[in-house]
C-alpha cells in the first residue's frame, strides 16, 4: 500500500474518501433519480485484472453482461447454477488468512457501468449519488470524475455530485471489491456476498438533515417535540393534529395529553417540515421516553418486557437483497407471532424495516455493522476493536448508524456490534453515540464483565440458574467489585437465546417463567428468525429443489448448516420453534380452572387493556365439538387478573357433553381473538389460548383374555399373528406388520449433534453404542392368557443392556372376536447407564408410502416434552407426509405428543393405537437410518414401508448447537420403565 496505489483504499482500514456527513434516510418532495434496474457488469478476478477505463464515460461497455441493481452477485444464476463466483458460508472464522489489514490477492471485483439521464430542470447543483448499502468497498467515478470510495457495507454512503453531475447523459462506475479492509470488520456469521446489494439513486439536496427528538412525560401526560433541522434555508415544522405550527422547529413544544408511542399502541403523528426553499419532507412522530430505573427498563414511565428476535436480512434466491414485501411479511409475521422486538443482528437493516417497525409497532434494538469473531481463535491477538489504526472505522460506523436511523420512535437502543471482543475503539464508539443522543441505551454484549459503556447487562445463551441469578442481582461477581455493583445496578437483557436450529429449542418456557419472575430481565431475542438457506436446483436438468448450506458451494472452510438456525425455514414458513415460541410469550394469559368453574385472564401487557380481544369458548368431547360461544371478560389493565364465571351456556355445554365411554375426554378451549382489524392481522387471529381438562378419560371395562394357540411357523393371539421364533407380530387381521422393537434411536438432531459449551450429547451416545443397538430375542413363550417375549437391546462390545419383557394379551372385542390387541413393555437396564436414551419406545414397521393418521391428542403439529406448550388436545387428521418436518438438515421431527388414540388409515387397512393412557406417535415413510443420513431433504425418498414408533417418552430438546441442553426434567434417564399400548384393527 503506498500514496501512489489507486487501489489502496481497499485494504487501508479508513472508511472512505470524499463522502458526505452522514444523515437522517428520509424522503421528501425533491426530485430524486432512481438508478435500481439493469446496469452492465463484470466481475474481475483481481486487482490485476482490473478495466483501465472503466470510468470513461464513452466506454464501450455493450458486450458487458446485463446485471440487476440491487442483488448479491453470488447469488446470481440460482436456483441454478451461480453465475458470479459463488456464496460461501463462514460462521467465526473468516474465509482467507487473517492478516489485518491485507486481504487476497485474488480479490473478486465487480466493475458497473449504469447511463442514465437526468432531466432538464433536475436541479443538479445540490444533488447527491446514494447508495444504500454495497459489500464490502467500493469507488465510483461520475463522467469520469472520481467521487470518493467507501465501505461500510450495510450503511448509507452519499457523494456531492454538484459538480460532476449533467442535465442529459450521465455515466456512473462503480468498482466494488469482494475483499477489504473492511471485510474484518463484517465477520457477523452469515453467507458471504458482494455487490451492490441495496438501492441507488441521485438526489436532490434541500434539508441536509434533521433529528427529531420526541419523549414522553409519564407523570404529566405531556410530550415533549424537538426537532434540529440543518439546512440552507429556514424550515417550519407543522403537526396539524397537534396544533403545531412553529418557525422554530427545535422549540421546544410542549404537548399536553400525547399519545405515548409504544409496541402495543404505536401511535405516530404526521407532521412536515417545509423549507423555505417549499420543500416538503413528511415526519411521522412518535413520542417515548426510555429509562432506567432502579435497574429496570422501562418505556413511558412502565416496566417493559422484550419478547424479541434476532433478524438477519434474508431471501433463499437474492440474499441480502430484500423487497419491500418480504419486510413486510417479516413484521407482520413477527406481530401475528407476539413478537415485539426485534435485534437487527449484526447491522442495521434497510431503513424501510425500520418505517415498518414504527408503523406496526416493535421495540428495536438497531445495531452497529461490526464484527470481528474471526480474531477470537487467534486469543483476539491484532483485533480491531483495540487498535488505534481502526479507530476511524469505529467511529465512523456508529456515527452512520446512528446518523440514519435516529428518527425512528422505534429505536430503543443503539448496539455497537457483536462479538467484537473488547477495546478502546468500542468504548469510544459508545461515547460518540452517547454524546450525539443520550435519548437512548447503547448495549453492546461484548461488555458484560464490566458494562463501563454499555446500559444493560446482556448476555447470550446463559443457561436458566445463571439466569435466575441475574435475575436476582446475584450473577457471579469479577475481580473488580465495582464493576459488579455498577453492573447489578443495570437491567439484564439475553441479546441471543433460544438457538432455533433444526428441531428446537426446547426449554422456552421454563426461560420465560424466569423471566417473568425477576423485573430486572429484560427478557430478550431468540436466535434467530430465519434460516439462511439458499434455494437450490439439484442439477441443470432436475427440477427438484432444496435448501442449500455451509459447504454445498464447495467452500473450503465453511460451518455447515448452522447458518440454518431460525424459527422461519428458509420461505418463511414458520417451524414449529415459532408456533412454540408464540405460545409462550402470549401477552395474555389464560387459566382455567374447572373444578372452581371459572377461569382467569392475566393481562401482560405493558398498556394495553384486555378489552381489543373476544374470548370465545368452544368444548370438545373426545375432539368432537360440542358447543361453542363468547365470554364476556371484562377489560382488563396491563398487569391487572380477571376471574370470569363461565358463562350458563358454557355450563350447559359442559354438563350435556359424554362422561361415559373409554377414551373419551372433554376438555374447554377459550381463545383470545382480535376484535377488529389491526394493522398486523385481520379481526379473528388468535392471540392467545387456555385448555382444561374438564372430565378425564374413563378407563375401558373388563375383559376376557384369549388364550395363545401355536401353529405351523407362527402364533395366533386373537387377530394377531406372531413369528414363532422371534416372538416379532407379523399380522393383525388384514394388515402385514414387522414388529414392534424396542427402540432407542433417533436421526440426532442439531442440538444432539452439537455441543457449543459442552461435549456434545451425541458423543456419549455413540460411545454407548446407541445407534447400534441389537435386538436379541430369548424367549417366546405363549400361554393360556397371551404371549410373553422376552429380549434383550445392547450393543455389540457393551455389556450394558436394555432387558426388555413384551406381554401380549389380546382381548374379545363387543364381537368376541379377540382383536384388541395389547402390549405391555418392561425395560430394564442392566449394567452402567450413565448416559441418557434419545428416545425409549417400540418401532414397527408396515407396508405403504402414505396414509391418513387421525389421533386425539396435542397437535396438530409437533411436538417434544420440552417444547409442548404450543399443541393443544384436539382432534386431529393429517397425512403422514404432512407431519414431516422439513428441517433444512433432516433429523428427527415430526414427534405427536401425548397421543392418546390414533387411527393410521391404509389402502390395506386401518390401524388403531391407544396409549395407555398416551403414547408419542411419529409416522414417517423413511427409516431412521435414512433420516440420519439425509444431508437435504430431496434425499428423503418413501421406501415403500411406514415406521411408526410409539414411544414412552423422548430425551428433551434443549438448545445445546448454542447454549444449554435440556434441563433436568427432560432428561431420558435409563431407568425401569413400563408402558402400554394397544392395536386393534377395528373398535
Ligand atoms: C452467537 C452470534 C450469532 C450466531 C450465534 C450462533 O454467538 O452472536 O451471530 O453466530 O452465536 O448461531
Amino acid at each position: 500500500m503506498n500514496g501512489l496505489d489507486p487501489h489502496a483504499y481497499v485494504e487501508d482500514p479508513s472508511p472512505g474518501t470524499g463522502r458526505l456527513r452522514p444523515r437522517a434516510a428520509f424522503t421528501s418532495d425533491l426530485p430524486v433519480i432512481g438508478l435500481d434496474g439493469d446496469w452492465r457488469f463484470r466481475l474481475a478476478s483481481g486487482l490485476d485484472d482490473l478495466t483501465g477505463d472503466l470510468a470513461a464515460p464513452d466506454f464501450d461497455d455493450s458486450d458487458w453482461d446485463l446485471l440487476a441493481v440491487p442483488s448479491c452477485w453470488q447469488m446470481t444464476g440460482l436456483p441454478g447454477e451461480p453465475r458470479y463466483g459463488a456464496p460461501a458460508y463462514t460462521n467465526i472464522r473468516y474465509p482467507f488468512p487473517v492478516d489485518p489489514p491485507r486481504v487476497p490477492g485474488q480479490n473478486p471485483t465487480g466493475e458497473y457501468r449504469r447511463a442514465f439521464e437526468v432531466p432538464d430542470g433536475f436541479p443538479a447543483a445540490a444533488a447527491v449519488l446514494r447508495f444504500e448499502g454495497i459489500d464490502s468497498a467500493f469507488a465510483v467515478w461520475l463522467n469520469g470524475v472520481r467521487l470518493g470510495d467507501g465501505k461500510g457495507s450495510r450503511l448509507t454512503t452519499e457523494f456531492d455530485v454538484s459538480a460532476a453531475l449533467r442535465p442529459g447523459r450521465n455515466v456512473l462506475a462503480v468498482r466494488v471489491h469482494q475483499w477489504s479492509s473492511g471485510s474484518y470488520l463484517e465477520d457477523q456469521d452469515m453467507w458471504w456476498l458482494s455487490g451492490i446489494f441495496r438501492s441507488v439513486s441521485v438526489a436532490a439536496r434541500g434539508v441536509e438533515d434533521f433529528f427529531v427528538h420526541a419523549a414522553y412525560d409519564h407523570t404529566t401526560g405531556r410530550g415533549t417535540l424537538a426537532v434540529d433541522v440543518t439546512a440552507p434555508t429556514p424550515v417550519w415544522l407543522s403537526v396539524p393534529e397537534l396544533g403545531i405550527t412553529a418557525a422554530d422547529p427545535a422549540g421546544p413544544h410542549m404537548v399536553d395529553g400525547v399519545e405515548p408511542w409504544s409496541d402495543e399502541n404505536p401511535c405516530l403523528y404526521s407532521g412536515e417540515l417545509v423549507s423555505e426553499a417549499g420543500e416538503r419532507i413528511p415526519l411521522r412522530i412518535g413520542f417515548r421516553t426510555v429509562a432506567v430505573v432502579d435497574g429496570v427498563l422501562t418505556a413511558n414511565g412502565r416496566p417493559i418486557s422484550l419478547r424479541g428476535v434476532n433478524r438477519h436480512e434474508w431471501h433463499p434466491l437474492t440474499g441480502r437483497t430484500l423487497t419491500e414485501d418480504t419486510m413486510v411479511a417479516d413484521v407482520l409475521l413477527m406481530k401475528q407471532h407476539n413478537i415485539n422486538a426485534v435485534r437487527t443482528s449484526h447491522y442495521p437493516p434497510d431503513h424501510r424495516f425500520l418505517d415498518l417497525c414504527d408503523e406496526h409497532g416493535l421495540w428495536v434494538f438497531c445495531e452497529g455493522d461490526l464484527e470481528t469473531h474471526g480474531f477470537e481463535p487467534g486469543g483476539w491477538r491484532r483485533n480491531p476493536s483495540d487498535d488505534p489504526a481502526w479507530r476511524e472505522a469505529y467511529l465512523d460506523r456508529a456515527a452512520r448508524l446512528v446518523e440514519r436511523d435516529k428518527n425512528h420512535p422505534s429505536v430503543i437502543v443503539w448496539s455497537l456490534g457483536n462479538e467484537s471482543g473488547t477495546g478502546a475503539n468500542l468504548a469510544a464508539a459508545a461515547a460518540c453515540i452517547r454524546h450525539r443522543d443520550d435519548s437512548r441505551l447503547i448495549h453492546y454484549e461484548g461488555d458484560w464483565a464490566s458494562c463501563s459503556y454499555v446500559d444493560l447487562y446482556s448476555r447470550m445463551y446463559i443457561g436458566l440458574d445463571e439466569l435466575a441469578a441475574a435475575g436476582r442481582r446475584q450473577e457471579p461477581p469479577t475481580a473488580d467489585p465495582a464493576d459488579d455493583a455498577h453492573r447489578r445496578s443495570l437491567p439484564v437483557v439475553l441479546c441471543e437465546y433460544g438457538h432455533a436450529m433444526g428441531n428446537g429449542p426446547g426449554g422456552l418456557s421454563e426461560y420465560q417463567e424466569v423471566i417473568e419472575a425477576h423485573p430486572r430481565l429484560v427478557g430478550g431475542f431468540i436466535w434467530e428468525w430465519l434460516d439462511h438457506g439458499i434455494l437450490r436446483r439439484t442439477g441443470p436438468d432436475d427440477h427438484r429443489s432444496f435448501y442449500a448450506y455451509g459447504g454445498d458451494f464447495g467452500e473450503e472452510v465453511h460451518d455447515g448448516n448452522f447458518v440454518a438456525d431460525g424459527l422461519l425455514f428458509p420461505d418463511r414458513t414458520p417451524s414449529p420453534g415459532l408456533v412454540e415460541y408464540k405460545k409462550v410469550i402470549e401477552p395474555v394469559r389464560i387459566r382455567i380452572d374447572p373444578a372452581a368453574r371459572r377461569m382467569a385472564v392475566h393481562n401482560l401487557h405493558h398498556v394495553r387493556h384486555s378489552g381489543y380481544l373476544d374470548f370465545r369458548w368452544t368444548v370438545e368431547d373426545g375432539g368432537e365439538p360440542v358447543g361453542s360461544g363468547s365470554l364476556a371478560v371484562p377489560a382488563t389493565a396491563p398487569g391487572a387478573t380477571s376471574t370470569v364465571e363461565w358463562p350458563a351456556d358454557l355450563t350447559a355445554a359442559l354438563d350435556s357433553a359424554r362422561k361415559d365411554g373409554p377414551g373419551h375426554e372433554v376438555w374447554l378451549t377459550v381463545t383470545a381473538v382480535l376484535a377488529t382489524d389491526e394493522t398486523w392481522a385481520g379481526a379473528g387471529h388468535e392471540v392467545a389460548w387456555g385448555q382444561g381438562l374438564i372430565v378425564p378419560a374413563s378407563s375401558p371395562g373388563p375383559s376376557t383374555p384369549v388364550a395363545a394357540t401355536a401353529h405351523d411357523g407362527y402364533l395366533a393371539l386373537g387377530a394377531a399373528r406372531f413369528d414363532a421364533r422371534s416372538g416379532l407380530l407379523v399380522r393383525l387381521a388384514d394388515l402385514e406388520l414387522d414388529g414392534p422393537r424396542l427402540d432407542v434411536w433417533r436421526a440426532p438432531t442439531d442440538n444432539d449433534l452439537l455441543g457449543a459449551f459442552a461435549e456434545p450429547q451425541i458423543k456419549s451416545w455413540l460411545a454407548a453404542g446407541l445407534d447400534r443397538m441389537r435386538h436379541e430375542v430369548l424367549r417366546v413363550a405363549p400361554d393360556e392368557s397371551g404371549l410373553t417375549v422376552t429380549a434383550r437391546l445392547a450393543a455389540a462390545g457393551s455389556s450394558s443392556g436394555l432387558d426388555v419383557v413384551y406381554r401380549w394379551t389380546a382381548c374379545d372385542g363387543p364381537g368376541g372376536d379377540g382383536i384388541r390387541l395389547r402390549l405391555d413393555t418392561t425395560v430394564t437396564p442392566d449394567g452402567a447407564w450413565p448416559v441418557p436414551l434419545p428416545r425409549l419406545g417400540v418401532a414397527m414397521s408396515l407396508t405403504g408410502t402414505d396414509a391418513e393418521v387421525e389421533w386425539f391428542g396435542p397437535g396438530p403439529g409437533e411436538a417434544y416434552r420440552d417444547s409442548r406448550a404450543a399443541a393443544r388436545v384436539g382432534r386431529y387428521r393429517s397425512a403422514v407426509s404432512a407431519m414431516q418436518t422439513p428441517y433444512v438438515r433432516p433429523q428427527e421431527n415430526g414427534n405427536r405428543h401425548h397421543v392418546r388414540h390414533a387411527r393410521i388409515t391404509l389402502p390395506a387397512g386401518t390401524l388403531l393405537i391407544n396409549g395407555d393412557p398416551v403414547i408419542d406417535l411419529t409416522v414417517r415413510p423413511w427409516s431412521t437410518a435414512a433420516l440420519t443420513a439425509a444431508a437435504h431433504q430431496h434425499e428423503l425418498v418413501p421406501g415403500g414401508r411406514l415406521h411408526l414408533h410409539l414411544d414412552q417418552a423422548h430425551h428433551g430438546l434443549g438448545s445445546a448447537a448454542c447454549g444449554p441442553g435440556p434441563s433436568a426434567p427432560s432428561v431420558l434417564a435409563a431407568v425401569p420403565t413400563a408402558f402400554g399400548v394397544e392395536f386393534s384393527t377395528n373398535w
